[in-house]
């Protein structure tokens, strides 16, 4: 498995070699205009049967089979037996995990689940997860239930339509069924079907709207799974569908859900079973028992040894931006300028989620205890989702993708998750060239959080400055700047900055030369060509399928790259952009 994978990785490595060469040949691709195309064009294609769908996504991906190569039963006959608890648990949640999970078990966790007095979103994921049989835990939170829907609709893997029952109920069809439905403290017989006839008629009547003109909109397919009525024909924009759903209560819905799952399917009793990826278990063990699973990972994998060359890396990324606080463009007054300058001093870098100034031993312990009250069991799969969400509930609201850095103002630190010094992005002994373009850059990016127009009047130990935040609302170069920024990107200005600030630290710290340096040795040959591949490298980080991550707080990954290096000289230099279009400066807040 092992091997394999690593082979995959130098294939891959070898395609993006080659899409190089083949870029500059190529017509249509003008890095000047969309280098993330360039870049990234046919990530897409090289990576179409891969289960991820993004460079990042890939990280995760290796990372989860890593794991899941730990968990697995044989790991566990070999001698896991006396693990603290929280690993134990990460065990008991995978295993169940992987068992064949059935519909009477789906039934089960509905009961339960709706008898409860308070159902709230953390119910609503284990329902939906369990209904819809998710492989990724549904997200979410009190805003986008109308994304989960969303979500829902739009999914096409391959099923069996047989497995559901869409025809809408009759009164005596729902009659049956309410004998059998458990004692709940919602809702009231008549006002239920009320309430389920009318979203029926609303469903029902969406489908059969017969527009000649909007023929080619129709949607004839069935989303996964889907055991609520489906009309022979609907339109394309399920936005209407959406909308009906995610009016509807958390409680309506899984009660709701629960009754129909209780049909018989149309063409006769179901009775199949399904099983669930290890990887996806993986990925699952992770997001529940975080902490647990990355314990056991940093056990196993230990990077320690890669610490002290990023450590070096941050520190020489500091000595630049503590250049460009020195030179004090905006004139800030001596007592900011200290401020700012020993808040960049006391930055820190950790290289893992969990808390290194402690033993393994140690932090084993904490996170058992984190975990104390968290029993799972190891043939519960649904129960067990229902405990670790129930545990969690607070940090659990966004996902997000595990690989990510992260700074943490109160504590003015970095996070950077080991499972990024991975292949493609990280491996030992390759070229500094691909070290800096990448990791320089997250780093870079990160540290300039901590002085974007929020985290800059936030001191070395996170404490907020009124002085220092009336000192930057007055300054007019720096509000102008801030301006700038908020013209070009509105809400998203705050992750530009750092983009930008972070692509030209680490570029400045791999190319130029500064008396801080340590000795590195810093070939000066083909100076062009190594520009070309600093960038190309750079942009590898964010290829994604497309633009399904649009609506983050970054944008798209193509405008991250593209807005990213627009403005920067350097870039535009190595690739010979001249000034023939009108070029607007960067905005730059120090
Ligand atoms: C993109 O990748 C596909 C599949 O590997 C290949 O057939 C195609 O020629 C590539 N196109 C470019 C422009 O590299
Ligand atoms: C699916 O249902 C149809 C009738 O609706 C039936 O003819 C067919 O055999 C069923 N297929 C399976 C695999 O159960
Ligand atoms: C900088 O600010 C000081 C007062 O704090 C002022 O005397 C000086 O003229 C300013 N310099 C520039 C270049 O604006
Ligand atoms: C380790 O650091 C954490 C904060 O990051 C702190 O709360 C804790 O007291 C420290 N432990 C030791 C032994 O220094
Ligand atoms: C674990 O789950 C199974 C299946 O739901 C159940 O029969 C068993 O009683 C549970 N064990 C414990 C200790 O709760
Ligand atoms: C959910 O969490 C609360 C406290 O946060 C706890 O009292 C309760 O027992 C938990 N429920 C389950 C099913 O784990
Ligand atoms: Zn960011």
């Amino acid at each position: 498995m092992h091997s394999k994978r690593r082979l995959l990785v130098l294939i891959v490595g070898l395609l993006v070699v080659v899409l190089l060469v083949q870029a500059k040949s190529h017509p249509q691709a003008d890095p000047c205009q969309n280098f993330y195309g360039v870049a990234c064009g046919n990530w897409s294609a090289i990576h179409a049967s891969d289960a991820y769908q993004s460079f990042l996504g890939q990280l995760d991906y290796n990372y989860q089979a890593k794991l899941a190569d730990l968990l697995d039963a044989e790991y566990f006959a070999k001698g896991g037996h006396d693990e603290p608890h929280s690993v134990q648990q990460l065990r008991y949640f995978y295993t169940a995990c992987r068992r064949p999970l059935t519909q009477d078990q789906v039934l089960r966790s509905l009961e339960q689940l709706i008898a409860l007095e308070h159902i709230q979103f953390e119910e609503m994921t284990v329902g939906l997860t369990a209904a819809f049989r998710l492989q990724v835990l549904a997200s979410i939170n009190h805003y986008n239930k109308y994304d989960i829907f969303k979500q829902l609709l739009a999914r096409r893997e391959h099923w069996h339509p047989n497995t559901t029952n869409r025809e809408p109920l009759t009164r005596q069809q729902f009659d049956e069924l309410w004998v059998r439905m458990p004692k709940i403290p919602f809702p009231e017989k008549e006002d239920f079907w009320h309430q389920v006839s009318r979203l029926e008629a609303e469903l029902t009547s969406i489908g059969i709207e017969n527009d000649e003109t909007a023929r080619d909109e129709l949607v004839s397919w069935i989303p996964s799974f889907w055991m609520l009525p489906w009309p022979k024909l609907t339109y394309r924009n399920l936005h209407r569908v959406t909308r009906l759903l995610a009016l509807r209560t958390p409680q309506f819905m899984l009660t709701y859900i629960y009754l129909r799952l209780q049909l018989p399917p149309e063409g006769g009793v179901s009775k199949d079973t399904w099983l669930m990826d290890r990887d996806q278990c993986a990925e699952q063990s992770r997001q529940i028992l975080s902490h647990a699973a990355v314990w056991l990972m940093e056990q196993h994998h230990p990077r320690l040894k890669e610490e002290p060359l990023l450590q070096d890396i941050f520190e020489e990324l500091k000595q630049r931006f503590g250049q460009k606080l020195r030179a004090n463009r905006n004139n800030f007054t001596r007592r900011t300028q200290q401020f700012l300058v020993r808040k960049l001093k006391r930055m820190r870098l950790r290289l893992s989620i969990l808390p290194r100034n402690a033993s393994a031993t140690t932090v084993g312990q904490l996170i058992d205890g984190h975990y104390r009250h968290v029993h799972m069991n190891a043939s519960d799969y649904f129960g067990n989702l229902y405990i670790g969400l129930n545990h969690s509930s607070p940090q659990m609201h966004e996902y997000g993708t595990f690989a990510s850095p992260f700074y943490i103002t109160e504590k003015n630190m970095l996070i950077v998750p080991l499972s990024l010094l991975e292949p493609p992005l990280y491996a030992h002994d390759q070229p500094p060239i691909l070290t800096y373009s990448s990791l320089g850059f997250i780093l870079g990016h990160e540290l300039s959080h901590g002085f974007d127009s929020e985290g800059v009047t936030f001191s070395a130990d996170g404490v907020a400055s009124r002085a220092v935040d009336r000192e930057t609302a007055r300054n007019p170069r720096f509000q102008h700047e801030l301006s700038c920024l908020d013209r070009r990107f509105g809400s998203r200005r705050y992750e530009k900055f750092a983009d930008a600030s972070g692509l030209e630290l680490a570029y400045s710290a791999y190319f130029d030369t500064a008396q801080t340096d340590r000795k590195r040795h810093r070939s000066t040959d083909n100076l062009l060509s190594q520009q070309q591949q600093f960038f190309h490298n750079f942009a590898q980080f964010f290829c994604s399928d497309g633009e399904f991550s649009e609506e983050s707080d970054h944008g798209s990954d193509r405008k991250r790259v593209n807005d990213a290096v627009a403005h920067f000289k350097p870039f535009r230099e190595a690739f010979s952009c001249g000034t023939s279009h009108k070029r607007r400066r960067q905005c730059r807040l120090f």
